[in-house]
């Protein structure tokens, strides 16, 4: 009686299986490995429901009127069964196969795009910086010679004062114009490389920041060039580490580690300041754009930080190709 109890469970069970996987069918857009593995349960249904007229059969001594299948028609259905699993779940796995493939080029496609996004984003800044240098820049440099040329007239005490401001203003708004310029695409990036434009970067730097002392190593890589793309990425994501060590660390030093290995790149930035939780929200986008940038030129970044005191180290690895 147990047994027959335990069979009718079972066949519950199985039924409520098979009639779950025919309602996905249709979601699984009538995938042949599903379709294999729901006839398999079906199958296994119409055993389990067999052995249950066997075992009633048994009980009431044939006067049931149950249809009972042969043994070799079981064997068979047991067969088919198998059969029908085992392609199924083959099946399955070239579906999983196709499908981390699929995955993977759909990161890969947004990784161009990314990247797409990046050039795009810097060839903008090269034009509106090249547009600022050589179209507002010799105006101005036209104006402060007029100035210059104005102020050696002899000229009463108001007309000098005003073309001494004048002149001061000219120069502040040409010292600002070619700051911004410069900003926006680095001249010394495209002429001379990463490196050097770097060490300008730091050199500059250095005096607004006199509590941190900032250290640059680039042995081997200040007459080294690689695609422009990759140099700007690397001289964008180190500026910003730099900017970070500084605005937020609270450093004694701040060092920066470049090396060349073959066709790759090195860069390790360090500082000896408070650290943070890396895995808490961050309120800038500076980290997740360093991230999204490496990223997108399939380079490795590593972050290490942990909040009191431990200072950060961010390494990253980059193929100059
Ligand atoms: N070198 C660092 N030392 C200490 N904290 C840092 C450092 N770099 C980043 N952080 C922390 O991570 C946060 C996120 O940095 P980021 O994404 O660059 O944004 P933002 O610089 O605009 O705040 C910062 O607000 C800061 O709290
Ligand atoms: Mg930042």
């Amino acid at each position: 009686m147990v047994l027959l109890v335990l069979l009718v469970i079972s066949i519950v069970l199985q039924f409520f299986a098979a009639g779950i996987a025919i309602r996905l069918t249709r979601k699984t857009k009538f995938s042949s490995s599903w379709i294999l593995i729901t006839i398999a349960l079906v199958l296994m249904c119409v055993m389990r429901f067999d052995e249950f007229a066997h075992k009633l059969s048994d009980r009431t001594d044939g006067r049931t009127d149950m249809i009972v299948m042969r043994e070799e028609y079981y064997v068979w259905v047991g067969i088919l069964t198998s059969f029908c699993f085992a392609v199924g779940i083959f099946m399955v796995k070239k579906v999983l196969n196709y499908l981390a493939l699929r995955e993977e080029q759909r990161r890969n496609s947004e990784k161009r795009l990314l990247s797409a996004v990046i050039r795009a984003e810097e060839n903008q800044r090269q034009i509106i910086s090249k547009e600022l240098h050589d179209g507002l820049g010799p105006l101005l440099s036209s104006v402060r010679m007029s100035v210059s040329a104005l102020l050696q007239q002899p000229l009463d005490a108001t007309q000098k004062e005003i073309l001494t401001n004048t002149e001061y203003v000219v120069n502040e708004a040409v010292k600002s114009l070619t700051e911004i310029s410069n900003n926006l695409s680095p001249h010394i990036l495209d002429n001379f490389g990463v490196a050097r434009a770097l060490n300008t970067f730091v050199h500059k730097l250095q005096p607004m920041c006199p509590a941190t002392r900032i250290v640059l190593r680039t042995e081997g890589m200040r007459d080294l060039r690689f695609e422009r793309d990759r140099e700007v990425i690397l001289y964008r994501v180190v500026c910003e580490l730099i900017n970070n060590a500084l605005k937020h660390a609270g450093a004694a030093n701040l060092t920066i580690d470049m090396q060349a290995d073959g066709d790759r790149i090195s860069v390790r930035v360090a500082d000896d300041g408070c650290g943070f939780d890396p895995e808490t929200e961050p309120t800038g986008m500076g980290l997740s754009n360093i991230a999204s940038r490496i990223s997108s030129i399939h380079g490795e970044l590593t972050l290490d930080s942990r909040p009191g005191g431990g200072g950060t180290r961010v390494s990253i690895r980059i193929a100059t190709r």
